[in-house]
């Protein structure tokens, strides 16, 4: 009697287990909705790409044959200090070492959602975890870019404190922000929330605030046969590792 009375779960365990079931239907559903609706962008813009009149150089539909991935990490640099100048009125620096003169063929469009959200992450973080210094005593971010036959990978390293012990295991949860409060768009319907921040575009989404940036990013990166992997020293920083496979290499990629 007693022994069945240990086995029956408390409610609360119950609510924390179906509370947890119910997250992963939750992330389950918004990797696949997010990243068939990728799949079908891509598959659009090629086949529009293709049949356009005027060719870019360089480029076979949606394919860049010659991308420069520390051109691309430049211009999304750029942009996210652009955001912090706008937001905190000061903005980080950035370094990029590694293999920089890396050039192969690869699809920029989701490096066009992955490197804004990360680099604006680390910003962030960066910024608010050195309050009151002047852009000169801002840690810069380091960005390090590897590539090898079977895959190329940038790592994002910032000084902005790390991801709280207690936060660990929820950064990777869809709508999890701890920016939610400041955000005037915060009120808005989850679905619209979820649109406006996978809509591409320079002009596009808030410095943070909708708990998507890391989330889709990972879908998107697991989605091209990748991974996104985030590494926190607490007190210290965080270290953000996206890992890709080569369109051109002897790694399968991806199906869209
Ligand atoms: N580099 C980082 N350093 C510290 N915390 C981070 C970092 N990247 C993400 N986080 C934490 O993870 C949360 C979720 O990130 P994200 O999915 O991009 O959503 P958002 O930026 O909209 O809050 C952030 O609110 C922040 O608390
Ligand atoms: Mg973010």
């Amino acid at each position: 009697m007693e022994r069945r009375e240990e086995n029956r779960k408390s409610d609360e365990e119950l609510l924390f287990m179906a509370y947890h079931h119910s997250q992963d239907l939750v992330r389950v559903f918004l990797d696949r909705t997010l990243t068939s609706r990728l799949g079908i962008r891509m598959l659009a813009m090629h086949h529009l790409a293709l049949r356009d009149e005027k060719r870019v150089q360089d480029h076979i539909g949606i394919i860049n044959t010659a991308m420069r991935p520390q051109s691309l990490i430049v211009k999304w640099c750029e942009f996210v200090q652009r955001m912090c100048q706008h937001k905190y009125t000061k903005k980080p620096t950035f370094k990029i070492v590694g293999n920089v003169n890396a050039v192969f063929p690869y699809i920029p469009i989701p490096l066009d959602y992955i490197l804004p959200e990360l680099l604006k992450n680390a910003a962030r973080a960066t910024i608010e975890n050195n309050p009151g210094s002047c852009d000169e005593d801002i840690p810069p971010i380091l960005i390090t870019l590897a590539n090898n036959n079977l895959d190329f990978i940038i790592r994002i390293s910032d000084l902005g404190g790390g991801i709280p012990h207690e936060l660990q295991d929820k950064v990777m949860m869809y709508n999890f922000s701890t920016a939610h409060d400041e955000d005037p768009d915060a009120d808005k319907p989850l679905f619209q929330t979820m649109m406006d921040s996978v809509n591409p575009g320079m002009t596009r989404g808030p410095m943070h605030g909708f708990g998507f940036g890391l989330p889709t990013s990972r879908a998107y990166a697991e989605y091209l046969g990748g991974s996104l992997s985030v590494v926190s020293m607490q007190g210290h920083g965080t270290d953000v590792y996206l890992r890709l496979g080569h369109i051109n290499g002897k790694l399968a990629t991806f199906r869209i």
